[in-house]
């Protein structure tokens, strides 16, 4: 990290998933020119950076993030050629743009997959994770033919053995995640220089930075050993922090986004705080991480996936006062939710009777940490998970891998016994379309939207949050810009106030004397907080001032400065 280039700790991101922005040509699929029809809109929000979502070429088994060629956009989305309309057009509002790259798997139909299944020997031969496997002893266990079990015991994230066998090559190939997204083999130093090749591709071009994929991944444990003995079996956590990713990283750096005023944003499961000083202190080779502890908060270590865990306002705050406080000189960004995650007003908030007031309340929570704040389209205008019926109604890899997997164990007979789980956790919750007005399909598109709108569109949309002062769209106007012109609402020391609250979440910001307040109320019902709050001003809430200042109303969110 360069500490003089911080251009990206003042922004606000805003995330893009291109499938579901806007569509202009009426084949249900979001593209790239819907997109530049609504830049307008990202300016009037006020961000300062779109993350895009692969827009790459791709058979889109997991939503782009099996690319087939990276220097080519997806025909449904578009062309070159409208990517840099696109590209100038942000630039043109001040906008810059990060493109989500994809360094761990490549889709099976990349051209370097293709090669290295049907000529081991050739060039390509070990781009790619590939094992013969082991003999087998439970000949009915066994995805590959019935005397050659996997190289080890881990699993995908999504479902089902994390070793798919290839009767072509005649070996396993790893793949972490879906079957159709082969891991790379990073100990090869033509796949590390193919990668920078792509990477360096994209920044040519003038884009201001990457969201690096599951960056944590790329280097394996040596000798891919069965998983540990803790009983998590996913490939992923076996992955994490590998021997030679530091290794990796700091040459990735060297070779790419070094060379650039870009920045690099490591998505990275499991990281802990240790680990992200570490890579985004004054010495490491990102610039911030995206860590996932506050995501694990409502699911148990055993049942993970499939459970939802009850939980406690304190251990959020627990989660978000550690990371604030304990980053020292690194940096990461904020988020409660994305495209890997349900809505955050329906996760963390009321998406019924509430959910104006706790949406615009956990706005308030995003906007005022320490920290690069993410958006994810849609929350702006606290858009809700949902109401999923049927299996037909979904498209995410993750979700039908697991129903798949639960169903082959005989855990559950069919969808019917998942629906109430994934409608709480699916993945689709936060890609169904883009609510921009209360027509047919929202306004998104004039064709059949690939995934179903959400039938709340009629009173959740741009059209009519715009004109409406006290909407969630307006209130999140306002915190942006709020948080563009106060220093210590971006950089300003964390300090928590009532820890053991069960029901508020109080912290103060503070910066060369310019000290703020912030109140959330958490519960669905009134809140009195113990606080002299007395020479205060309000600088923003989303109520009416109080009669009463310790009295916090459901959901309520206040943010004051406090007198010198
Ligand atoms: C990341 C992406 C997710 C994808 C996975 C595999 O977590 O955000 O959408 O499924 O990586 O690429």
């Amino acid at each position: 990290m360069n500490s003089e280039r911080t251009w990206w700790k003042n922004a606000v991101v805003y995330q893009v998933y291109p499938q579901s922005f806007d569509d202009s040509d009426g084949d249900g699929v979001g593209d790239i020119p819907g997109i530049i029809d609504r830049l307008d809109y990202l300016a009037d929000l006020g961000v300062d950076v779109v993350w895009l979502n692969p827009v790459y070429e791709s058979p889109h088994h997991d939503d782009g993030y099996d690319v087939r060629d990276y220097r080519a956009v997806r025909d449904e989305y578009g062309d070159i050629a409208e990517w840099e309309r696109l590209l100038d057009g942000l630039h043109d509002r001040g906008i810059r743009l990060v493109m989500d790259f994809v360094p761990n798997h490549t889709s099976d139909e990349h051209p370097w997959f293709r090669a290295s299944r049907t000529d081991p020997d050739g060039e390509y031969g070990d781009y790619y994770i590939w094992r013969p496997g082991d003999p087998a002893t439970d000949a009915t266990d066994t995805p590959g033919p019935a005397d050659r079990a996997p190289p080890n015991d881990w699993q995908s994230y999504f479902g089902g053995p994390a070793w798919t066998w290839d009767a072509t090559r005649g070996a396993y190939y790893l793949h972490l995640f879906d079957e159709h997204q082969p891991d790379l083999d990073w100990t090869n130093p033509d796949v590390r220089e193919g990668i920078y090749d792509r990477m360096n591709w994209w920044l040519e071009k003038g884009i201001d930075g990457f969201r690096l994929d599951v960056v944590n991944l790329i280097s394996k444990p040596e000798g891919l050993p069965d998983s540990d003995s803790d009983g998590d079996t996913t490939g992923l956590s076996q992955c994490v922090e590998g021997p030679r990713l530091d290794e990796y990283l700091a040459e990735m750096r060297e070779a790419t986004f070094g060379r650039y005023d870009a920045v690099a944003i490591g998505e990275t499961p499991d990281i802990t705080l240790e680990e992200a000083r570490h890579h985004t202190g004054p010495d490491g080779p990102l610039d911030m991480v995206l860590h996932f502890e506050h995501m694990g908060l409502d699911s148990d270590d055993e049942d993970g996936w499939w459970s939802v865990r009850e939980w406690d306002l304190t251990e959020l705050k627990r989660v978000v006062d550690r990371w604030q406080t304990g980053l020292g000189d690194g940096w990461h960004g904020v988020y409660l939710g994305n495209h890997d995650q349900p809505r955050i007003v329906s996760r963390f908030g009321d998406d019924g009777g509430y959910r104006r007031e706790s949406a615009t309340m956990l706005a308030t929570l995003l906007l005022t940490l320490r920290g690069t704040p993410f958006v994810h389209q849609g929350d702006e205008l606290g858009m809700t998970n949902y109401p999923f019926e049927a299996r037909e109604e979904l498209a995410d890899a993750g979700t039908l891998g697991r129903i798949d997997e639960a169903v082959a164990a005989g855990r559950i007979d069919g969808f019917d016994d998942a629906r109430e789980i994934v409608r709480y956790r699916t993945r689709d919750n936060a890609r169904t379309p883009m609510q921009w007005d209360a027509t047919e399909h929202a306004g998104f598109t004039t064709g059949e939207p690939w995934l179903p709108v959400n039938p709340d569109h009629e009173t959740v949309n741009v059209e009519r949050e715009r004109g409406d002062p006290d909407s969630v769209l307006a209130y999140y106007r306002r915190l942006v810009a709020l948080r563009g012109e106060t220093p210590a609402l971006v950089s300003g020391e964390y300090e928590p106030v009532l820890p053991d609250d069960e029901s508020a979440f109080a912290y103060r910001r503070t910066l060369d004397g310019d000290r703020l307040l912030v109140l959330l109320n958490f519960d669905d019902g009134e809140t009195t907080v113990d606080l002299s709050l007395d020479g205060v001003t309000r600088l923003v809430g989303n109520y009416d001032a109080p009669a009463d200042r310790t009295v916090l109303r459901p959901y309520e969110a206040r943010l004051y400065r406090l007198q010198e």
